[in-house]
């Protein structure tokens, strides 16, 4: 009988390493937290790499993992694995992209109400004996427009939701059907009419070179004043600098984020700022969604090892 070694990486819920467990053909090994150094060495006689976003996968690891078969993602985001070099040693990438979902949008919610009605200022400032109800005054979002930018997975229920407070809901997403948008209640507009007419915008694109700083300074200087903006996608789509001049300048009201372009960030002076409230890339971080990645992932792992299936490359 083949025996495959399954090196685990990063935290997955035990649901996910059960299953892995259960299947007779299985070595499985948990490791986490490890240095690059001991990741290349760890990964030298694994068949199956699972990982979920604390992970880097660059090609050095890649090279050295001569019997790698497969990396699993236990959750969306790919920026984390070079899938190019991957594919190129014939090792498939697969990824888990619908069991966070809902967790990821609802957080997204989460932020952006906090961020109306200043929740986590009101929270210390309370906390610390102090009663400031004027400082405090919050925002509503009835009817107040919502732009999304990548009505994906996640963006259609964030709409979904928002859709549901009263908002008026706009998107950007080039790949998608105006058709499409319409049926689920938003308009489909152009980058520049979405800065615009936007009251709050929030981000739901993976982080690719084109998306790379794609909220930058000029992109800024396009908004409405006292916008608020909410990035609960990947560090670097925003970028922080500009942020902060943007947030300092007064253009920007306030940011919520869950992302940044270094996790976890280090001396990163958005995080100085009252205007800014922040969650340690929390998007994913329920009970639910964690057990629905590492299940479908180990699944998934198991099916391709097993069966020769390939579900979610
Ligand atoms: P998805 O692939 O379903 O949707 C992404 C959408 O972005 C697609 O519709 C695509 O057409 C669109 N898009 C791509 N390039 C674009 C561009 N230049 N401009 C506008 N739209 C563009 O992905 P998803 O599942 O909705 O996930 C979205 C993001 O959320 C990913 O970056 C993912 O890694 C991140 N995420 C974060 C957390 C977290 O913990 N904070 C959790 C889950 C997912
Ligand atoms: C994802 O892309 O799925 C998120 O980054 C969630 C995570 O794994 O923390």
């Amino acid at each position: 009988m083949a025996t495959y070694k399954i090196l685990i990486t990063d935290n997955i819920a035990p649901q996910g390493i059960e299953l892995l467990e259960k299947v007779p053909q299985f070595d499985v090994e948990v490791a986490v937290s490890l240095s690059p150094e001991e990741l290349k060495k760890k990964v030298k006689d694994a068949h199956a790499l699972i990982i979920r976003s604390a992970t880097k996968v660059t090609s050095d690891v890649i090279e050295g993992a001569k019997k790698l078969k497969v990396i699993g993602r236990a959750g969306i985001g790919l920026d984390n694995v070079d899938v190019r070099a991957a594919t190129k040693k014939g090792i498939v990438v697969m990824n888990a992209p619908e069991g966070n979902m809902v967790t990821t949008a609802e957080h997204t919610i989460a932020m952006l109400m906090a961020l109306a009605r200043n929740i986590p200022q009101a929270t210390a400032s309370l906390k610390s004996k102090k009663w400031e109800k004027k400082k405090f005054q919050g925002r509503e979002l009835y009817r107040k427009i919502l732009g999304i930018i990548g009505l994906g997975r996640i963006g259609s229920i964030v709409a979904d939701r928002a859709n549901g407070l009263k908002m008026k809901v706009i998107a950007y997403d080039p790949f998608v059907r105006p058709e499409m948008a319409e049926k689920i209640g938003v308009e489909l507009v152009s980058l520049e009419e979405l800065y615009q007419r936007a009251d709050f915008i929030t981000i739901h694109t993976p982080l690719t070179p084109e998306t790379k700083y794609l909220i930058n300074k000029k992109a800024f200087a396009q908004m409405k004043d006292g916008v608020m903006i909410v990035n609960c996608a990947r560090g670097g789509i925003v970028k922080e600098k500009d942020l902060y001049e943007a947030i300092q300048k007064g253009k920007v009201a306030g940011a919520a984020l869950d992302v940044f372009e270094k996790e976890p960030p280090q001396d990163n002076p958005l995080l100085d700022l009252d205007r800014v409230i922040c969650t340690p890339h929390l998007g994913a971080s329920t009970q639910e969604a964690q057990t629905n990645v590492a299940v479908a992932i180990a699944e998934q792992v198991t099916d391709y090892l097993i069966n020769g299936v390939v579900r979610n490359a």
